[in-house]
């Protein structure tokens, strides 16, 4: 059994100058084979709304979406680090629904740390969960569980009154106690002087190359979503041509009589 990677690594990772490879996942079957890939750290992405269960945004997705698909994903995942996202209006109205909630992500979802969108507005919550041992990563730019405030998914920090304020939000995070920030969609000048002047690491999406590591939303990096992929994300397959062909075949197959191999006698047990 691998040893699980744990917060202080990816802090360690940053010291070294190593990047650090995140992607998400929303069930056991995926986190296994990413986590056996190599990858540092799993996101139970919010982005589970849009990705898996056809919302438009990530607003309707519920705690105990989050719990279930948290637990899935820890149960595929030996090594990588799990961070469960903190779904809208889970830690925003009191302290106390914050730790509850968390501490349920954790111990129904086994996640190993939490995420949650937004800067100064949720610094007291952030110190709070942290001050009760449970890991917070942070979230600042594109914070997709704003987008009726932000009118839309658009890119922040475009100007420098935005830029400065994003440094200032990244900075009380990292004193707050925050491990790690995710910056999304932002200049890439931004994100490098924002990872320059923390020591907790950047992980960037759309944010440029400078970050201290990068989470995709793994069914765009596998090409498994054949909706909208943001421009800069690199497909690395295109996996939903392949189900469309695989199972094009399939159909063919069965509609010719040419039937897969007669089942068992006994019940195949998957394997331990
Ligand atoms: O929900 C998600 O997948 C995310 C990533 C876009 C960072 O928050």
């Amino acid at each position: 059994m691998p040893t699980p990677v744990r917060t202080r690594e990816l802090k360690d990772k940053k010291r070294r100058g190593e990047k650090i490879a995140m992607l998400t996942a929303y069930d056991a079957n995926m986190a296994r084979l990413l986590d056996r890939a190599g990858v540092d750290a799993l996101l139970v992405g919010d982005s589970v709304g849009m990705v898996m269960l056809g919302y438009a945004n990530t607003v309707p997705v519920t705690l105990d979406a989050m719990i279930h698909h948290t637990a899935a994903v820890s149960r595929g995942t030996e090594r990588a680090l799990v961070v469960a996202d903190m779904p809208f209006l889970t830690y925003q109205a009191t302290i106390a629904d914050a730790v509850r909630n968390a501490g349920r992500l954790m111990q129904e979802g086994g996640a190993a740390a939490v995420k949650l969108e937004g800067g100064r507005p949720v610094i007291d919550v952030v110190k709070r969960l942290v001050d009760v041992g449970i890991p917070v990563m942070g979230h600042l730019g594109l914070l997709p569980q704003s987008v009726h405030q932000a009118g839309g998914f658009v890119r922040q920090a475009t100007n420098p009154r935005e830029a400065d304020a994003l440094l200032v939000d990244a900075v009380a995070l990292e004193q707050a106690g925050a491990f790690s920030i995710v910056l999304e969609a932002i200049p890439s000048e931004v994100a490098r002087a924002v990872t320059t002047e923390l020591t907790i690491p950047t992980i960037g999406i759309g944010a440029g190359p400078d970050c201290d590591g990068q989470v995709l939303v793994s069914h765009d990096m596998l090409g498994l979503f054949d909706g909208y992929v943001p421009s800069f994300v690199k497909q690395y397959a295109r996996l939903n041509e392949t189900v469309v062909a695989a199972t094009r075949a399939y159909i063919d197959d069965v509609k010719a009589g040419r039937y897969a191999r007669p089942a068992a006698m006994v019940a195949a047990t998957p394997p331990a």
